[in-house]
């Protein structure tokens, strides 16, 4: 989003107050914006708001001569993207029918940019088929429109016709802003801890949030692959357009796996695996007793060492971390072998800013040659597109 230059376009619907939000997202990620409005939308919020959060000027009146004019024609040709959200029924009926009537819909009609339309309208006019119509239309013609949301409206009606939450918006934008390399391709991603109950109250984990996996599965997304997120339990949100499997235990994650992995392309088990689980979860609450108590566990199924042995040579590329505490690149390279890898990601998880729990981590990537990359401390999504890279080239022949 860096330095990318954004139109906002705000249509005159109730939701034009969630869009100072989706300014503010997009301003905080770096990105320049410009808010252009049309004359009912400045009914609904006060341009102010938007010159305050996107710290620039509103436009909204074609024939405001102003300080610096804004040129109509100009402001669309120049910009990476333009976001109009919400877009009423009545916008997109002008953009289906290139009606240029005031400053955003002229601007939208000799725009270059790619265009991203947000509808929100009451949920009859949404699937109104002159609205489904229209839609179609500009859809056809290059526009990306976003699925509305559904559930309560303004209006006070169920359906359809809700704005996408503001967050998710600006990940759509992200997508369209991002280089789409690995469109076409198929991605599972394992993530987070298992869980394996002990009784009804207790069961056994580990430290693993799941952070590295989800910046994985929506560094890939956001690329442009199709993402499946195979996720223990977690606080985390899940990514925005990446189908999540929710999984509880190690033999609920195999199973989740073994559903989707002849289809994937690319597979990455970023997942902590409990190896043990008790042999029998009591059925009732274990109560206090003698002094000391044996839990007696089994091994549960190593999954990345079962998709090692099922991958052919036009398979998967099959990629594993491995958290060490010691004897980081002995170990994590013997599992390289053992588990018939592509990569491994060995991770020293003893460390405060990498492994479990930190937004950062401190990688090794070790390759089936034996070659070895040392990243520098970066961010999880640093990390996760620094891999996606790789095993891109790995893909292409190179590396
Ligand atoms: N893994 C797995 N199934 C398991 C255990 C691990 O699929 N039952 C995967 C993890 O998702 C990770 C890799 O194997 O990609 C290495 O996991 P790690 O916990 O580092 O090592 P283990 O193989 O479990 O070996 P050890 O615990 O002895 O270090």
């Amino acid at each position: 989003m860096k330095d990318k230059k954004i139109i906002v376009g705000v249509t005159g619907g109730i939701a034009a107050y969630k869009a100072a939000e989706l300014v503010r997202i997009l301003a905080r990620a770096g990105a320049h914006i410009q808010v252009a409005m049309t004359a009912s939308a400045t009914k609904f919020v006060a341009p102010l708001t938007f010159e305050t959060v996107s710290g620039n000027r509103v436009v909204w009146d074609m024939f405001d001569r102003g300080t610096a004019p804004l040129d109509h024609i100009q402001l669309g040709q120049e910009s990476d993207l333009i976001i109009v959200a919400p877009a009423t029924a009545n916008f997109i009926a002008k953009m289906a029918h290139g009606i240029a009537d005031d400053f955003l819909s002229t601007m939208v009609l000799a725009a270059t940019a790619r265009i991203l339309v947000c509808p929100s309208m009451n949920s009859q006019m949404f699937v109104n088929p002159v609205v489904q119509e229209n839609l179609k239309r500009i859809a056809g013609m290059g526009s990306v429109i976003m699925e509305p949301g559904e559930g309560e409206l303004a209006c006070q009606t169920e359906g359809p016709g809700r704005l996408p939450e503001p967050e998710d918006i600006a990940e759509q934008a992200r997508m369209l802003l991002s280089q789409q390399d690995l469109s076409g391709l198929k991605v599972l991603v394992t993530s987070g801890a298992t869980i394996e109950s002990i009784d009804p109250v207790r069961y056994i984990t580990n430290r693993s949030t799941g952070k590295m996996g989800y910046a994985l599965a929506r560094a890939a997304r956001l690329r442009g692959a199709s993402v499946t997120l195979v996720s223990g339990p977690t606080a985390l949100e899940p990514p925005y357009g990446v189908q999540v499997r929710e999984i509880k235990t190690a033999e609920e994650m195999k199973q989740a796996v073994f559903d989707n992995h002849t289809d994937s392309d690319i597979i990455i088990k970023a997942a902590a695996v409990s190896d043990y689980r008790p042999r029998n979860s009591a059925q009732q609450k274990i109560k206090k007793g003698e002094e000391s108590l044996t839990l007696d566990l089994v091994r549960n199924p190593d999954i990345l060492e079962e998709l090692g042995k099922a991958k052919t040579d036009s398979g998967y590329t099959l990629v594993g971390f491995a958290a060490e505490t010691e004897e980081l690149l002995k170990n994590a390279t013997e599992k390289l072998r053992k588990k018939n890898l592509d990569i491994i990601v060995a991770n020293d998880v003893s460390r405060e800013d990498a492994g479990f729990e930190s937004d950062t981590n401190l990688v090794k990537i070790i390759y089936r040659d034996g070659s070895i990359e040392e990243l520098p401390l970066m961010t999880k999504d640093d990390v996760a597109n620094h891999l996606l890279d790789r095993i891109k080239e790995l893909r292409e022949g190179g590396s």
